[in-house]
């Protein structure tokens, strides 16, 4: 069974006339941010897409976008977020641990370590909170978390175990000026059928529909004009190489390696590894493993290349680990039974999502080049007039989607302030309504147990007893 969500949403009066669709209207209009885990650039090739079709008649279609390295779940959302590098904001895995008590929390508990997630990055919903936006948020990784004593005005945490079948009812009667919505597919599809599967390819279709039902409902509500949409994702995925003449990565089964030589490690996660060596011990961990295998890289933390940006964050351990596309990193044998992963380097086109935008402030029928993923908070910040924290993308880059060119507002327009005006009156007399259904028609429940785990964990009874949703989202 997969996921099939429908997100509608009736967001405010229907009675505003016909907003300026040139010159500057930049802050005026709502914002709403979906992201659809792991859903890869080129997931519409193969599947009808109406939906997304009309969308980027409509709006703009990006080739693809640059996810930050790591290619998981928590670490690339918060780049959403933030629009910095994972190096500079610090959730640099699904995963929190602790390396002196060798504690770990999988990604579902990360999520309510707000100093994990509060590393010094503020996240669009504050920053905008501050500048007097309203904000909501549902399911979207880093929701739960407090931000510098501050959270998320209007929120909902994904369930642990998914499984609505209920109508919810959410946002309703909320002024919200920017929500961001998180779907787990098709990534769950994508780790357990591959990429490739026609299970994923049904996946897609679903994603499809929810996307023509929310564009729907805000049509028939009259905030099309209004209302922004930008449609993304965290990473992509790729096939898992499987049968017997692959030549399998395990750490310990690599001459010279040891892992009683280790302190602490963070394997058996798909594709990616960190590792800790014991006191005096790093040269040798390292020498072992570099050429252990041919798919496998290895670095230590400083000299990871510095076009992937994970080197800095004191959270990365001194051993860093990544496969080639098709290879996981297992520690003692296999038990990693995924058919499609991420987690592999970001100039990997598997890795690579899709991204759409469609709203008053963007241009019509627009494709646009590539882009890195850091570019998607200043755009944002730009479209809800917020003055951005520091951050490593820049407007520059997709400025060109924008009908005003980006262009910063004179607060003097004439035109501008009189839109507000009615704004602002309408605000007053009928109170913005914003409402969110989600429709779960049907759910597998357990989506996140994407590796069964088999065997244990190395060291690490415990853990995968305390949690089996060992996963790399
Ligand atoms: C890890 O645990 C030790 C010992 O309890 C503690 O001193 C340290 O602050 C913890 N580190 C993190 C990152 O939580
Ligand atoms: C970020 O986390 C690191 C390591 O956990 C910690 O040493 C540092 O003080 C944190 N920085 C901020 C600004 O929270
Ligand atoms: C958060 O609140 C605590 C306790 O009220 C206070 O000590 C701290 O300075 C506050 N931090 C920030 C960043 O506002
Ligand atoms: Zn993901």
């Amino acid at each position: 069974m997969l996921l099939a969500l429908s997100v509608l949403l009736l967001i405010f009066p229907a009675t505003l006339s016909a907003p300026v669709r040139d010159g500057c209207t930049t802050g005026k209009n709502k914002l709403l941010l979906i992201s659809f885990d792991g859903f890869r650039w080129d997931y519409d090739r193969d599947v009808d897409t109406p939906n997304l079709d009309k969308m980027a008649e409509e709006g703009v279609k990006a080739a693809y976008v640059t996810p930050p390295f790591l290619t998981i779940t928590s670490p690339t959302h918060f780049t959403l977020l933030s629009g910095r590098y994972i190096e500079n904001h610090g959730v640099i895995h699904n995963n929190w641990f602790n390396t002196s008590t060798q504690e770990k929390k999988q990604y579902y508990m990360t999520q309510f370590v707000d100093e994990y997630w509060d590393n010094g990055s503020l996240p669009i919903w504050i920053t905008a909170q501050r500048q007097g936006k309203k904000t909501g948020s549902l399911h979207f990784p880093g929701t739960a978390a407090t931000y510098q004593n501050e959270t998320i005005q209007v929120k909902e945490v994904e369930p642990r175990f998914y499984d609505h079948t209920d109508e919810t009812e959410w946002f309703k009667d909320q002024d919200l000026d920017f929500v961001t919505l998180y779907f787990g597919d098709p990534d769950s599809t994508g780790h357990k059928y591959g990429p490739d599967s026609p299970e994923r390819r049904e996946a897609v279709k679903k994603v499809d529909r929810t996307v023509g039902y929310i564009r729907e409902t805000a049509e028939k509500h009259g905030l099309s004009d209004y209302l922004n949409i930008i449609i993304t994702a965290d990473h992509g995925m790729s096939t898992v190489f499987k049968g017997e003449d692959v030549k399998e990565i395990i750490l310990n089964d690599i001459p010279g390696f040891s892992l009683k030589d280790l302190k602490f490690h963070m394997v058996d996660y798909g594709p990616f590894g960190l590792l800790l060596p014991k006191e005096g011990m790093l040269d040798k961990v390292y020498e072992a493993l570099k050429g252990g295998h041919p798919n496998l890289h290895v670095y230590k933390k400083e000299d990871m290349p510095a076009r992937l940006h994970y080197s800095k964050h004191p959270r990365i351990l001194p051993i860093v680990l990544y496969a080639d596309p098709g290879y996981v990193i297992n520690g003692f044998y296999v038990f990693q039974t995924n058919k499609g992963e991420h987690g592999y380097d970001n100039e990997v086109m598997d890795m690579k999502p899709f991204f759409r935008a469609v709203g008053p402030d963007f241009h019509r029928n627009l494709f646009v080049g590539p882009f890195e993923t850091v570019n998607v908070y200043p755009l944002m910040c730009h479209l809800l007039g917020i003055k951005p924290e520091i951050n490593d993308g820049s407007l520059d880059n997709t400025r060109h989607m924008l009908i005003s060119d980006g262009e910063s507002c004179d607060s003097g327009d004439v035109r501008e302030s009189s839109l507000q005006n009615v704004f602002n009156g309408l605000a007053a007399a009928a109170g913005f309504l914003l409402l969110v259904f989600v429709v779960v028609t049907s759910y597998n429940g357990y989506k996140r147990c994407k590796i069964t785990p088999k065997a244990k964990d190395i060291g690490d009874e415990h853990e995968m007893k305390a949690d089996s949703k060992q996963t790399s989202f």
